[in-house]
């Protein structure tokens, strides 16, 4: 049987093929093969993008291992997203400001972090047509709230952390200046002054049906972000949609952190458009 891509598409790759793929433990979950396949598909491009599971004591080897192999590069995703920067020889600011790397380029025999975390999530907002400018209220600080907390630092807005582990909020205002924090218990009220509202936490994954936070003293013009994908309306997002309030769905920041990655490696510099929103979000449940 031919090897056939989701297009129906006879997939072939000679023996120039230029090769990337995503690290992580496990791997088997991750939607990045079928993005990035999709778009290898699309350009036509000799190339291949594979999972690659790799077990966290082996990460040192497997990294230099698919340097030595002639990978392009590879993406980094749970759990290897900070071990992996003492491998970097290279980082780029996004990655220092990340304090995590989701992207590696293997060029001239160096390996570079960067972190495109945070800007996939400005360019979904771009993408949504929301104004960067304001308050932003994230809830969470785990490393996705630090990658965006410090992209929308970057744009100019004031970001207000709020998570339940207080210590855990206060130790990544400490590393990004200019954050305040606000205790957990009393996010409802940080909420009232927020022009944009973003869930880092888990909180509103398949199955869980927990609001992180209440609407009630949102503004009328709130935009409520969620990076959570799986569903792709958590019970925040359908929340703020009733309230007719704009959202900003969580495949967006996924869809828009590849791109920076896919051009590094092949050379094209792909988009994100409906029919990639259909493709890479057809086996995720809307609710
Ligand atoms: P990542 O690095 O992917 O952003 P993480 O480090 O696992 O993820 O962080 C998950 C976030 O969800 C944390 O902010 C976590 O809060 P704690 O720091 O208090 O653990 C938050 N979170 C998870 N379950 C939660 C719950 N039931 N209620 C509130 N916050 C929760």
């Amino acid at each position: 049987m031919p090897n056939r891509n989701h297009t129906g598409a006879i997939a072939l790759i000679t023996g120039a093929a230029k090769l990337a793929g995503v690290i992580g433990w496990p791997v088997a979950h991750s939607r990045s093969p079928r993005l990035h396949g999709a778009w290898l598909a699309r350009h036509g491009i000799d190339g291949a993008y594979v999972p690659l599971a790799v077990h966290p004591a082996d990460l040192a080897a497997a990294v230099r291992g698919l340097a030595t192999c002639g990978f392009a590069g590879v993406n980094v995703t749970v759990p290897h997203k900070e071990a992996v920067m003492a491998l970097c020889d290279t980082l780029a600011p996004s990655a220092q400001a990340a304090g995590a790397v989701n992207t590696l380029v293997f060029r001239d025999g160096l390996i570079e972090g960067r972190n495109t975390d945070g800007a996939g999530f400005i360019a979904s907002l771009a993408a949504a047509g929301v104004a960067l400018k304001g308050d932003a209220l994230l809830l969470g600080a785990g490393g996705a709230a630090r990658a965006i907390a410090a992209s929308l630092l970057a744009q100019g807005m004031a970001v207000t952390l709020t998570n339940r582990t207080r210590a855990r909020a206060d130790a990544l205002a400490a590393v990004l200046p200019g954050v305040c924090v606000a205790d957990w218990e009393t996010r409802d009220v940080a909420l009232k002054n927020a022009n944009i509202l973003v869930n880092t936490t888990t909180l509103g994954m398949a199955g869980d049906a927990a609001l992180p936070v209440s609407l009630d003293h949102a503004r009328a013009d709130l935009v409520v972000a969620d990076i959570v994908y799986v569903p792709r309306l958590t019970p925040l997002l359908v929340a703020a949609q009733a309230r007719g309030l704009p959202i900003v769905p969580g495949l967006g920041m996924l869809l828009h952190q590849a791109v920076a990655g896919f051009a590094a490696w092949f050379g094209v510099t792909p988009v994100v458009d409906a029919n990639l929103v259909a493709i890479v979000g057809s086996d995720i449940p809307e609710r």
